[in-house]
């Protein structure tokens, strides 16, 4: 059956809009795993613009599923990775200026220092995935770089969302990448810009593990969250003016 992994960097985001301490990313993932997400993901960048360290360690002792760190190659991060020791780790691409991740892992032409720190995971027992567009030289440099998982990028699809001819032709790239993939010993997860409106086709490819989904559904939780945010708050305000006049 496949899996779903929320992703919860977005929380943190909030959190760090303020520097304040909520919300709390670590409340989040267990709400998440409470509502039946097999896995927690977590982006721990290099400019730390929401998961902290902190955010890493705890919720290494607190999650109850698995948890997946993407990270970028870079030697500091993947220190702090060979030390938490995570179930998983998603390699992907990293720049600064970026929103957030664009395009896939060049795993052709990073692949000497990909497969190093592949194999550096690998032998702290975390079991690693590569975050690539549904290429198929992408996808033969990553099983030859030794890596468990690829995770492919479902942006793309996403973006062309409302334009029925580009999703399909995306989506066949989807269903045609992971069936290679997986004739290569690859397992396949997939993420990236998947909403409810257009999961349903790239959950339903048959090599499909899992989703990592993150935007969307903090988003709706904002809305979904937000009646009951509201009420809660006026009943302190109406319940404080009460006491004072009794
Ligand atoms: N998978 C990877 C590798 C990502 O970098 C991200 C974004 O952090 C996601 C999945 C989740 O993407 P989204 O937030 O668009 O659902």
């Amino acid at each position: 059956m496949i899996r779903l992994g929320v992703n919860i960097d977005h929380v943190a985001t909030v959190r760090q809009a303020r520097k304040t301490v909520e919300p709390d990313p670590v409340a989040a993932a267990s709400i998440a795993e409470m509502a039946g997400a097999e896995g927690i993901t977590v982006h721990l960048r290099e400019d730390r613009r929401h998961m902290q360290d902190r955010d890493i360690k705890i919720l290494r002792k607190t999650i109850r599923t698995s948890l997946n760190l993407e990270m970028a190659v870079c030697e500091e991060i993947v220190q702090i990775a060979e030390e938490i020791i995570p179930d998983y780790a998603c390699l992907v691409p990293e720049k600064r200026e970026e929103v957030t991740t664009e395009g896939g892992l060049d795993v052709v032409g990073g692949f000497a220092r990909i497969k190093e720190v592949v194999s550096r995971l690998n032998a702290k027992g975390v079991k690693v995935s590569l975050f690539i567009d549904p290429v198929l030289e992408q996808i033969e440099a990553s099983a030859k770089a030794g890596a468990q998982y690829v995770e492919l990028h479902t942006g793309t699809y996403a973006e062309c969302w409302g334009n029925e001819e580009k999703t399909g032709k995306e989506l066949d790239k989807l269903i045609k990448g992971a069936a290679f993939a997986k004739s290569k010993g690859l397992r396949v997860n997939g993420g990236h810009g998947l909403t409810y409106q257009n999961v349903k086709p790239v959950a339903a490819i048959s090599e499909m593990e899992e989703l990592n989904i993150g935007h969307s559904i903090i988003s709706r939780a904002v809305l979904v969250g937000l009646d009951r945010a509201v009420r809660e708050m006026r009943d302190l305000m109406v319940e404080a003016v009460r006491f004072k006049s009794e």
